[in-house]
């Protein structure tokens, strides 16, 4: 199934369009020149609302139609937004309500963007008119290829502790504990005297004193990507009413960490990410990428997706923004089509001239496009994809998965906790070794079915529900080889130890018990020896002391009062073999590791030569 049934066996290509920043002659040279790029889908609309609804009253689509009109003149569909993604001023002074507010009562005002709060009664009821509104006028636009909600929901509010906001998140806690001695018990609110007896004395969590409760902050993180998917949810079911088999999107960012996609993805009809690796990183921007393609195409399985922004070179929001060299924008268009993507498309079209973002590159820039060497790159690009549509509707397949959890996210990073851990950063570390290695790898969640998978990665799952634990036990015991690392296990949904020892529910697949975490200093280390070729590799940031409960040590720590520890360990469980890892190694040690894993698990490359070194040449 084609993700866009309107451009079947076609790689979709184009960008973010703005025309309401441009006078309406520049809209001709548009259609020029994305005729000539080989432009055949544009994101419009994202940032229209102050244009298409000048005031509460009054409703403005005929430029809107005039846009829709050249661009099926040209050949080239839209996916269109549904406006929604920063309210126009005279809504937030005329309904306050729709502000967010942060933490610490601050209200953000607008002159930017996103300033909504997910629970505003008034945001819900314009955006609800208006997506109604958009879907009447434009269902039978022959342009109409998708609809993309939105925009990036809580990129910039993450969280909003509004009036409506602390109703709905009540609401929410009702609905999910029944009974307030449900939550107490959940919350371990006898800890410092937090014990509620009414609904109402709950809030969100605001600023306090000190730290605040770690399940309330939980919580809080799950009601908040619920109320954003709330939002979504509204829209789309007046745009699946209305525009039955018009596939409904929103554009993703993985590592915002407000969304659990997870949750999302069945409401996506097909899955888009913005990607925007930094320049600067060189292969490790390369490799961000490459997370990030497998971590959005995971989502759904079998079954394309869209790369539906990324900048044609430079963008302006990290301290320094050089441009993409010669090369590097078609590189990396081509690793999203390479890890299943179906369509390459930009934030923006054409470069503005005002505003926060105007220093942003577009596929048009500032000047004559005929001197412009981007503008050479997106046109050659576009004429290569052409010539690639055969590659439309494949998918990728792994033999590999890595656990990653949005949910182990939100627990792992609340504070309190032994040490800062990195979940992602180490999430990617690992997966990193096998795109080194040209081996696909999925990433699931616990609960995943895991039977097409030889080898299962889990790092750091702090945060475990028992069925899950069981869901791993039942892989390995049927074979499968699975390599866990430390502080997994630790906690329950509800941020509540798991007593009895560490790692919890992981314990007998394990086969170890942990008695003691120690975290290291930056820059302390232990030397770890593997007991079968004595090799000495270092380990950093975190070490365990660890006791062996049916399982075999593989490696030993040699330092400190834990010297002789297991740093690694291999059990056999069922048919099949459980290794846990308690620490960092450094690279060469974590190579060994993972290559003594995936010869285990029978996992073989899909290129058998060594990565092919890129063009690209910047950074380290
Ligand atoms: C202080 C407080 C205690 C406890 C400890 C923890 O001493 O008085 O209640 O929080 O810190 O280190
Ligand atoms: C995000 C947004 C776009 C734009 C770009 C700029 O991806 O979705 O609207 O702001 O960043 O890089």
């Amino acid at each position: 199934m084609p993700i866009l049934p309107k451009l079947p066996a076609t790689i979709a290509y184009g960008g973010d369009y703005n025309p309401e920043q441009w006078p309406e002659s520049v809209w001709l040279e548009d259609m020029r020149l994305m005729r000539e790029a080989g432009v055949n889908l544009v994101s419009l609309g994202i940032f229209s609302w102050a244009k298409v609804q000048p005031d509460e009253a009054t409703y403005n689509f005929d430029w809107l139609d005039r846009v829709m009109d050249l661009l099926t003149q040209s050949g080239i569909l839209v996916c269109l937004a549904t406006v929604t993604a920063s309210p126009p001023p005279w809504m937030s002074v005329k309904y306050p309500d729709v502000l967010p507010v942060d933490a610490n009562g601050v209200t953000l005002y607008h002159g930017s963007r996103q300033h909504y709060s997910p629970s505003s009664p008034s945001y819900r009821r314009f955006a609800a008119q208006l997506v109604r509104k958009l879907a009447e006028r434009y269902r039978n636009h022959p342009a109409l290829a998708a609809w993309h909600v939105n925009n990036e929901y809580a990129c910039h509010t993450s969280e909003c502790h509004s009036a409506s906001s602390t109703v709905t998140f009540r609401a929410w806690l009702r609905q999910k504990y029944g009974t307030i001695g449900n939550l107490n018990a959940a919350w371990g609110t006898a800890f410092w005297s937090q014990v509620y007896g009414d609904w109402d004395e709950i809030l969100t969590p605001r600023r306090a004193p000190h730290d605040r409760n770690p399940t309330q902050q939980l919580d809080f993180k799950r009601f908040t990507s619920d109320a954003f998917l709330q939002l979504y949810q509204m829209e789309k079911a007046i745009l699946n009413e209305l525009t039955p088999g018009v596939p409904v999107t929103t554009n993703l960012v993985w590592f915002i960490r407000a969304i659990d996609a997870r949750s999302w993805a069945p409401e996506m009809d097909f899955i888009a990410w913005d990607c925007y690796p930094d320049p600067l990183t060189g292969h490790a921007a390369e490799h961000f990428a490459a997370a990030g393609h497998d971590i959005m195409r995971s989502l759904k399985k079998n079954q394309p997706f869209m790369l539906i922004e990324q900048a044609p070179s430079a963008v302006t929001w990290r301290q320094i923004n050089p441009p993409k060299p010669p090369g590097v924008m078609r590189l990396w268009s081509l690793q999203a089509l390479a890890r299943g993507a179906d369509g390459v498309m930009f934030f923006q079209w054409r470069a503005s001239i005002s505003g926060a973002e105007k220093y942003i590159t577009g596929m048009i820039g500032h000047g004559d496009p005929a001197q412009s060497r981007v503008f050479a790159e997106i046109k050659a690009l576009g004429a290569e994809l052409k010539k690639l549509s055969n590659l439309t509707g494949t998918v990728v397949h792994s033999r590999v998965a890595v656990v990653f959890d949005w949910q182990v996210c939100w627990a792992i990073e609340l504070e309190a906790k032994p040490a800062r851990i990195d979940y992602s950063g180490w999430t990617q570390e690992l997966h990193r070794h096998f795109y080194e290695r040209n081996i696909p790898v999925d990433f699931v969640h616990p609960d995943a079915e895991l039977d097409q998978y030889d080898l299962v990665v889990a790092p750091a799952l702090y945060l475990l529900r028992k069925q899950d634990a069981e869901n791993l036990k039942l892989f390995v015991s049927c074979g499968g080889t699975l390599l866990a690392t430390y502080f997994s296990g630790i906690v329950d949904e509800n941020e509540q130890i798991v007593l009895g020892g560490y790692p919890g529910h992981l314990r007998e697949l394990l086969g170890v018990r942990i008695e003691e975490w120690i975290p290291l200093g930056e820059g302390q280390t232990n030397s770890v020896r593997f007991t079968g070729n004595g090799a000495v590799t270092t380990s950093r940031e975190w070490s365990e002391v660890v006791h062996l409960e049916g399982a075999k040590a593989l490696a030993h720590y040699e330092d400190d009062f834990y010297a002789g520890s297991p740093a690694l360990t291999e059990n056999v469980f069922g048919k099949g073999k459980a290794f846990y890892l308690s620490t960092k190694l450094d690279e060469l040690g974590l190579a060994e590791i993972l290559k003594l894993v995936i010869l285990r698990a029978g996992v073989v490359p899909v290129l058998e030569t060594p990565t092919i070194a890129s063009s690209f040449q910047g950074g380290t």
